[in-house]
């Protein structure tokens, strides 16, 4: 088949969060299971990327100009185009100047990028369908089907953010006036990228089939639970795993560490947990577990329940912290002042750095994702793959991921997004590893559960074929 998909940003070009890694892998594993799929994005203020470009001029629906650039996810004959336009995209920040701060012309400019995209659809000709993925492309499956483009399906990363503007912008959309209403994009007065690409495409998506039943709750609905529900009752909205590249993340040859292991040489793996706990400076007292965290600091990941819940075991010398990650001041702040609290028992780097998370991940015994809410969540499948086993919170992903030692499963799981709740799970981890074998029988399955994107394939080709009505090989 011929798959074309949109997103804001795409690994290794841009990158704010497990969007941009879906972006590039997905794409990629379809190419590599023998179809034709390319990804659309815009040229952010990105240096260094080699461009070819296509003779334009290119246009918006709407009239706009826009270049259209090409390249490649490297190591995978992915093409990668890149939609670049002065006036939109070369800033500094993807969606703001800072995190906490969007642009204040957003809706005009992921409206334009929705048409651009159609028109690059149009140009590069003979797609079967468009993946449209966050509210940044809500606008497309409405876009597309107006103008008899490609069937679209729409996949929600996470409802919590949802492209909403005031009313007054609706025109920069470039839609109808007959999608101004309730029975279109209105929403609480303003308008809504993500309720729109929830409406108007032929199928919605999330991320996990937890999280797709959570979305159609009040509690997990972020307000659109009701449309949601609706479009469930329909058979429009289903919950599709993510996955990881395998290629990209795995113990046997990542240059990042030293040594190398497998599941079959665990013994070697305590190679990487020494080198992490000098690097970090962290000396682990026997008996001690390390417990590794590599998150985006939001509410969302429920990071400030690790202090209050593991402060005691710190204290007590039966635990050490190595976390890296940014985020929100009142998260990073006590984490940072804790490093200093606790010299050689609580790391704190403050940022994102590759080579380190990847360090995390293969010398931790424990990796901690408490997340209030999950869409799917990657990184507890990254760490399963390098032994480092997840403590985590039953919601959206991580329910659907990781199964709870009690079954047979690999992972420690808690149930109340409290401290004593995070405090438990990670008491049963410590009396487990207190048995050495029988924790290296634990990271070995943890390891060799297959989270690979080839395993997922099949249910994006079912579903890209149902909506394309049968079309395509
Ligand atoms: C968002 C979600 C995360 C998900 C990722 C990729 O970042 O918060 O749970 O794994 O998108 O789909």
């Amino acid at each position: 088949m011929r798959i074309l998909h949109a997103a804001s940003e795409v690994h290794p070009f841009s990158m704010t969060g497990g969007l941009a890694s879906v972006a590039s892998s997905l794409p990629s594993a379809l190419r590599a299971a023998g179809h034709d799929a390319a990804v659309v994005t815009p040229l952010h203020r990105q240096d260094g990327i080699d461009l070819e470009w296509l003779d334009g001029p290119f246009r918006t629906p709407g009239g706009m100009e826009f270049g259209l650039g090409r390249s490649e996810i490297p190591g995978t004959g992915c093409p990668v185009y890149f939609v670049a336009s002065n006036e939109f995209f070369n800033r500094p920040g993807l969606y703001g100047p800072s995190e906490s701060e969007p642009y204040q012309d957003n809706a005009a400019r992921f409206s334009f990028f929705c048409g651009a995209v159609l028109e690059a659809a149009s140009r590069l000709g003979g797609f079967d369908v468009i993946h449209c993925h966050d509210w940044h492309t809500g606008l497309l499956p409405a876009m597309s089907s107006l103008s008899g483009g490609p069937p679209t399906v729409f996949t929600i990363h996470n409802l919590a953010f949802q492209g909403t503007f005031p009313m007054d912008q609706y025109p920069v959309t470039g839609l109808p006036e007959k999608y101004r209403g309730i029975d279109g994009l209105e929403y609480h007065g303003g308008f809504s990228f993500m309720k729109g690409g929830i409406l108007f495409a032929d199928a919605v998506t999330t991320v996990s089939p937890t999280y797709a039943a959570e979305v159609t709750t009040s509690e997990g609905g972020a307000g659109m639970d009701g449309l949601l529900l609706a479009r469930m009752s329909d058979g429009g909205l289903r919950g599709i795993l993510n996955g990881i590249d395998c290629d990209l993340w795995g113990p046997e040859d990542d240059p990042s560490i030293s040594p190398w292991f497998t599941s079959d040489s665990l013994r070697r793996r305590s190679g990487c947990r020494q080198a992490l706990a000098s690097e970090c400076g962290l000396e682990i007292p026997a008996g001690a577990l390390l417990a590794g965290v590599v998150s985006r600091l939001t509410w969302q990941k429920g990071l400030d329940l690790v202090l209050p819940a593991l402060e005691r075991l710190i204290a007590d010398r039966r635990l050490v912290l190595a976390v890296l990650g940014t985020g929100e001041p009142w998260i990073e702040g006590p984490l940072a002042s804790a490093s200093w609290r606790f010299p050689g028992r609580v790391f704190f780097k403050r940022g994102y750095d590759d080579p380190l998370s990847r360090r995390i991940y293969a010398g931790s015994d424990i990796f901690l994702m408490p997340s209030r809410f999950e869409p799917c969540g990657l990184s507890q499948m990254i760490a399963m793959r390098y032994g480092s086993v997840p403590v985590v919170r039953r919601t959206g992903g991580l329910a659907d991921t990781v199964p709870d030692v009690s079954g047979g499963g690999c992972g420690f799981v808690f149930d109340s997004a409290e401290p004593e709740a995070l405090r438990e799970a990670v008491g049963r981890a410590a009396a487990a590893a207190a048995d050495p074998r029988a924790w290296r029988a634990l990271q070995r399955r943890a390891m060799r559960i297959d989270n690979s994107w080839k395993a997922r394939v099949p249910s994006y080709l079912e579903l890209y074929r149902l909506v394309a009505g049968g079309a395509g090989a």
